[in-house]
C-alpha cells in the first residue's frame, strides 16, 4: 500500500510526504481506540485515518508577541492540561500557533530563540502526532519583528542572505521532525491580488517567494512545502482567489517547489463575506479549488475556525449555525481527494484567537471551536465528524 501510494505520488508529481507523518499514519489501524485512557473511540482524528485524512490543532505556549492589538493573549492552550488531555485524545497532527514565526523565534538579527518551539515539538513528539511548521516567511510587514520590518539591507545579496540563512537554520534544526512547511504566508494583498510590497520585496521582488521555496527545499527536502492563504470563496474575495493562483501559476512554471495551497479556512458571514453558506459562490469556490489542484497541487486545511459574529446571540441557535455551516464547507473540501488533513485553529473556544479580534456587537463571546469551554463537544466537532464519516477514502500521503 505504502509503496503504491508513494509510486502514486511520484508518478502525478504530487507532494511527497515527510518522514515525520509516517509513523503516525502507519502505526494503528483507524479502527483501533486511541491511545488515551477514557476517550470517545471515535476520535476526530481515527474518522480522518480512516479516510487517508488527518486530523489535528495548533497549540501555543503564550502570547505571540506581535504589536498592537495582534499580542496573542489567548494563544497559551499548552498550559492547560485539560487542552493538552484533548490533543492527545482527538489529534494526529499539531501545529505550534505562534512559536515557529519570526516574532517568536527571532529576537534580533543575530539571535534565535527556539525555546517554546522545542516544548510543543517535544509534547507532539511523545504522543506521536505529525507535526506541521508555521510559517517560515509570513510576508506581511504587518507581521514581522519591527527590527526586521525596519532592516534597510542595503543590497540585493543580504535581503537574500538574511532570508536564506533564516530558512536554512530553522528546518535544518528540526529536519525530519516537521513534515509539512508553511513556507510563505499571505503574500497576496486581497485588495489588489498582487504581491504585498515588503521590506524583502524592495530589493528582491516578486522572486522573494521563489527563494523561499528554493532555501525550503535544499533545507528540508522530506517536507511538503506549502503555499498558505485566507482567500475564500465569496465575491468580495475575488481579486485574493485570482492573485493566489496567478502566484502558483508562475512559481510552478519557473519550477519553484511548491507541493501544496494552504486553505486558512477561517469561514464565517463578515470573515468570507458570503452569509451563511456558499451559494453561488460554491461554483466560484470549485473553480479556484480545480484550478488549483489542476496545476498539481495538494490541498490542506491549515487553520480552520469559524467566525460566528453575525451569527444569533442564542447559544444553540448559533452552534447549530455554525456547525451547519461547517459541513456544508467540508464537504466540499473533502470532496477534492487532493486534501491531505484537516488542522484546527484552537480546539476550545476561550484560547481561540477570535475572541479578541472581529469582537460581536453585542459583547458575547464567539464560539469558533469544535469544543466549549467546558472542554464538552459542540455541534461544530460532530459537523466535523460527520464530514469525515461522509468523506470519500483516499490514499494517504506517504513520506518522501
Ligand atoms: C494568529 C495567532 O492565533 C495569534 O495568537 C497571533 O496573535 C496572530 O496570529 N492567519 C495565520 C495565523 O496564518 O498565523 C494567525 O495566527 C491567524 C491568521
Amino acid at each position: 500500500m505504502e509503496n503504491f501510494n508513494r509510486r502514486d505520488c511520484l508518478a502525478g508529481g504530487l507532494a511527497l510526504l515527510a518522514a515525520g507523518c509516517a509513523p503516525t499514519m502507519g502505526q494503528m489501524d483507524p479502527a483501533d481506540p486511541p491511545a488515551v485512557a477514557g476517550a470517545a473511540p471515535e476520535t476526530l482524528n481515527a474518522l480522518a485515518r480512516a479516510k487517508g485524512l488527518m486530523f489535528g490543532s495548533c497549540l501555543g505556549t503564550g502570547p505571540s508577541g506581535a504589536s498592537g492589538s495582534f499580542q496573542g493573549k489567548r494563544a497559551n492552550s499548552f498550559d492547560d492540561p485539560n487542552i493538552r488531555a484533548l490533543m492527545v485524545a482527538q489529534c494526529g497532527m499539531m501545529v505550534p500557533e505562534n512559536e515557529l514565526k519570526w516574532y517568536v523565534l527571532r529576537p534580533s538579527a543575530k539571535e534565535f530563540d527556539f525555546r517554546r518551539a522545542d516544548r510543543l515539538l517535544a509534547f507532539a513528539e511523545q504522543h506521536k502526532m505529525a507535526i506541521r511548521g508555521h510559517t517560515l516567511l509570513w510576508h506581511n510587514m504587518q507581521w514581522f519583528p519591527k527590527w526586521v520590518a525596519e532592516y534597510d539591507f542595503g543590497t540585493r545579496a543580504e535581503a537574500e542572505r538574511l532570508l536564506r540563512e533564516h530558512i536554512h537554520t530553522v528546518c535544518t534544526r528540526y529536519g525530519t521532525r516537521i513534515c509539512a512547511w508553511d513556507v510563505v504566508n499571505e503574500t497576496i494583498d486581497p485588495a489588489t491580488g498582487g504581491m504585498r510590497d515588503t521590506v524583502f520585496t524592495k530589493y528582491l521582488g516578486d522572486e522573494v517567494i521563489d527563494i523561499a521555496f528554493q532555501a525550503a527545499r535544499e533545507a528540508a527536502p522530506h517536507a511538503q512545502l506549502v503555499y498558505n492563504d485566507y482567500m475564500s470563496w465569496g465575491p468580495g474575495n475575488a481579486k485574493h482567489r485570482a492573485g493566489v493562483l496567478a502566484l502558483l501559476e508562475r512559481l510552478k512554471k519557473n519550477g519553484v517547489p511548491v507541493d501544496a495551497l494552504g486553505v486558512q479556512s477561517h469561514i464565517g458571514p463578515g470573515a468570507t463575506d458570503a452569509g451563511a453558506g456558499f451559494g453561488p459562490a460554491e461554483k466560484e469556490w470549485r473553480h479556484f479549488l480545480d484550478t488549483a489542484t489542476g496545476m498539481g497541487l495538494d490541498i490542506v486545511i491549515t487553520e480552520f475556525d469559524v467566525g460566528d459574529q453575525e451569527m444569533p446571540a442564542d447559544i444553540a441557535t448559533r452552534d447549530h449555525e455554525v456547525a451547519a455551516l461547517s459541513r456544508d464547507y467540508l464537504d466540499v473540501m473533502l470532496s477534492y481527494p487532493q486534501l491531505r488533513y484537516v488542522m484546527a485553529w484552537g480546539l476550545v473556544d476561550n484560547y481561540s484567537w477570535l475572541e479578541d479580534r472581529w469582537p460581536r456587537a453585542d459583547g458575547l463571546a464567539k464560539r469558533p471551536c469544535p469544543y466549549d469551554d467546558n472542554y464538552q463537544p459542540k455541534a461544530l466537532r460532530e459537523a466535523i465528524a460527520d464530514a469525515f464519516r461522509a468523506a470519500p477514502a483516499r490514499a494517504p500521503l506517504v513520506t518522501g
